[in-house]
């Protein structure tokens, strides 16, 4: 059985050993394609895998089809917008994520963020404080509450919007106050930050009418995906409010162009660096390596998105 590590943004050493020692131990054999720089490798490399291990790579229908001995995929993450689902099911492929596994350090470059920005991106002259300010908290999974609770843990307000989390009393349990709506959270929220999935419905949802409606001096965080903003309408929202300011881990496709035109209102990481630490490298690697030795050995399918 061959279970294949394929990430272009590669793992810590310490999680490929860690992932190297599960599959070795259940008695699979591991393959790594790290730093790849063109499909065609990925196309090779999935030739005779029958796992799949992956971070934001691309597992579409070609190298689904490429790969035919392929029983499982696992997104090491919380994100599976990377895969065609479809696909995968067409050909009774099962895919998994590694809910909860890095969101920690997503969300602590969350609250970074909101600090680099507040403080001029740490160049000289007078910032602001991020406590006493609200934040609004877009959809409260994994990432979203521990936003929260950090946000609250430096002093902020935290309101929430998640439509699909209809018991109060998981808001209340964290001090945060749910809000009816997308719009209520966008007018109230001095920083905004962005934790929905990428999915048909929410692509292109976060624009113009909602950027205007936020408070004087607001800054938008986005560590979500870049396909969420409606990225004409986040523009002209900047041209019309010099007050505003947005901050992403998610390189958007007009970057340089707002670079140009709002200098050091708009940041973007060079490369998307919210699950690059070590500790979330090695918990949703080793969960990966883990679910699918489980997957293989009992049959469990916990975890898989394409039920
Ligand atoms: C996720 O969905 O888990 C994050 O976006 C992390 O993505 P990465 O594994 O490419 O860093």
């Amino acid at each position: 059985m061959k279970i294949l590590v394929a990430t272009e943004k590669p793992f810590a050493k310490k999680a490929v050993d860690g992932i190297r020692g599960i599959v070795e131990g259940a008695g699979y054999e591991l393959s790594l394609l790290e730093k790849y720089t063109d499909k065609a490798q990925l196309l090779e490399a999935v030739a005779d895998a029958d796992a799949l291990i992956i971070r934001s790579d691309k597992v579409t229908a070609e190298v689904i089809a490429a790969a035919k001995n392929l029983k499982i995929v696992v997104r090491a993450g919380a994100g599976y917008d990377n895969v065609d689902l479809a696909a995968a099911t067409a050909r009774g492929i099962v895919v998994m994520n590694t809910p909860g596994q890095n969101s920690n350090a997503v969300a602590e470059l969350a609250i970074a963020m909101m600090i680099f920005m507040a403080r001029n991106r740490f160049t000289p002259g007078t910032g602001s404080e991020i406590q006493g300010k609200t934040l609004g908290i877009h959809a409260y999974g994994n990432v979203g509450k521990l936003v929260g609770r950090k946000g609250r843990a430096m002093g902020m307000k935290v309101l929430a919007y998640d439509p699909f989390i209809t018991d109060a009393a998981v808001f209340e349990a964290d001090g945060v106050e749910t809000v009816a709506s997308v719009a209520e959270l966008y007018k109230r929220s001095d920083y905004l930050s962005l934790h929905i999935p990428a999915t048909a419905e929410t692509k292109g949802s976060i624009g113009y009418e909602l950027l205007m409606s936020m408070p004087k001096g607001a800054t938008l965080v986005n560590t979500a995906r870049k396909e969420v903003i409606d990225e004409e309408g986040l523009r002209r929202a900047l041209a019309e409010r010099e007050d505003l300011k947005y901050i992403t881990d998610i390189a958007p496709a007009n970057q340089a162009e707002l670079d140009e035109q709002f200098g050091k209102r708009v940041f973007a990481t060079a490369k998307k660096m919210g699950a690059e630490t070590a500790e979330a490298n090695i918990n949703a690697g080793l969960a990966a390596a883990s679910q699918i030795v489980d997957f293989f050995k009992n049959g469990t399918t916990r975890f898989q998105v394409n039920k």
